[in-house]
């Protein structure tokens, strides 16, 4: 089976073309991260006219690098939740439209099971049960994933996502958007034990839970305290050890309840996805703590953490259960917490 996979759950406008062995036939991802640079964080209403924009040159595209036609398609499969309601709606309408006009299968895909379904293609094997961690500019959350389709949520942020920290933290430290690389880049130059920034929840065993909003503040009130005198002005080190300083917090964070989540669930298995997982101190890390802990750590090559269709692959679970949708699917923006 050829099985035509969208995704436009936020400012990536993606489509693939995978088989039912998992075999990925084409990958066409079209970055927005130009269009919302100069905000420093994406903007809704902008994200979705861009995919109006791109959605029908990037399906091509993807069908054209597979080397086939509509007609040898034998089923579409969407992004639906969650995300961006705006985002979400043009490639739902997208796959909605070929089904009906090619008489196809609709398959739904969820965001968060596809982000952890990437760390399953890139083991090329079985990686369930384990602890799911989705880390991006949107999400922050601990899942319990059984299997690619059952997922119980353990814990999230209850503020602000990393991935946006990390935005945020960039853009007061005059980085540019997306602040993640810029931040990863600044701090190798820096020391991450000069600033002492806060790690909520870090020492409570009881909480499978994170804040990033105290964090970035603490970032602000550490900058102005630094730039007291009338126009004075981070030196470059001062800039480094800022950015180390702060990547280290959240790497602390997210590895820390990390490690609480496979100890509480009893699993061995910890896969990674979403932008995030791309940090290399993060990386550095899970592998370090995968080692001392006897733990299986699984997170995907970069094209794969962040936002991509081959991720909808996932679609094949559902095909093979006989999980089809009607033509009046809907989005979900919200995240479901089973
Ligand atoms: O998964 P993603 O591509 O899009 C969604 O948010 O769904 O994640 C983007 C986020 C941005 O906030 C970006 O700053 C962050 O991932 N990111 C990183 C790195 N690369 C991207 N954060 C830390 N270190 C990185 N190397
Ligand atoms: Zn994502």
């Amino acid at each position: 089976m050829n099985i035509l996979t969208l995704e436009t759950t936020c400012d990536e406008t993606a489509a693939a073309v995978v088989t039912d062995r998992l075999e990925v036939l084409s990958s066409v991802v079209a970055s927005q991260e130009k269009l919302h640079e100069k905000f420093g964080g994406v903007v809704p209403e902008i994200a979705s006219r861009a995919h109006v924009e791109r959605i029908l040159p990037v399906i091509d595209e993807a069908l054209q690098r597979a080397n086939l036609d509509l007609d040898e398609l034998d089923a579409v499969a969407v992004a639906n939740t969650p995300g961006l309601a705006g985002s979400l709606l043009v490639g739902l309408m997208a796959a909605k439209a070929l089904c009906l006009a090619r008489g196809l299968p609709l398959v739904a895909v969820n965001h968060m099971q596809a982000h952890i379904y990437a760390c399953r293609l890139a083991a090329g094997e079985d990686v369930f049960p384990c602890v799911g961690l989705i880390v991006s500019g949107g999400h922050t959350s601990l899942y319990r994933c059984e299997s690619p389709l059952d997922f119980e949520l353990l814990g999230g942020t209850i503020d602000d996502a990393a991935g946006e920290a990390f935005d945020k933290v960039a853009s007061m430290l005059g980085l540019p958007f997306p602040g993640g690389p810029a931040i990863e880049r600044t701090a190798r130059g820096g020391n991450g034990k000069t600033f002492r920034f806060p790690r909520p929840f870090l020492a409570d065993a009881g909480r499978l839970e994170f804040s990033f909003s105290g964090l970035k503040t603490a970032v602000r009130y550490q900058i102005a305290n630094l730039l007291q005198k009338p126009g004075a002005e981070l030196s470059p080190q001062q800039t480094a050890d800022l950015a180390a300083s702060f990547q280290e917090a959240v790497v602390d964070c997210l590895a820390g309840k990390a490690l609480l989540a496979l100890e509480q669930a009893k699993l061995s298995i910890l896969c990674v996805g979403g932008g995030v997982a791309a940090n290399s101190r993060l990386r550095e890390r899970l592998e370090l703590d995968a080692a001392s802990r006897r733990f299986k750590l699984v997170i995907p090559p970069l094209r794969l953490c962040t936002d991509n269709a081959v991720m909808g692959a996932i679609a094949v679970e559902r095909l093979q259960r006989g999980y089809l949708e009607p033509l009046d699917l809907d989005v979900f923006p919200g995240l479901i917490r089973r």
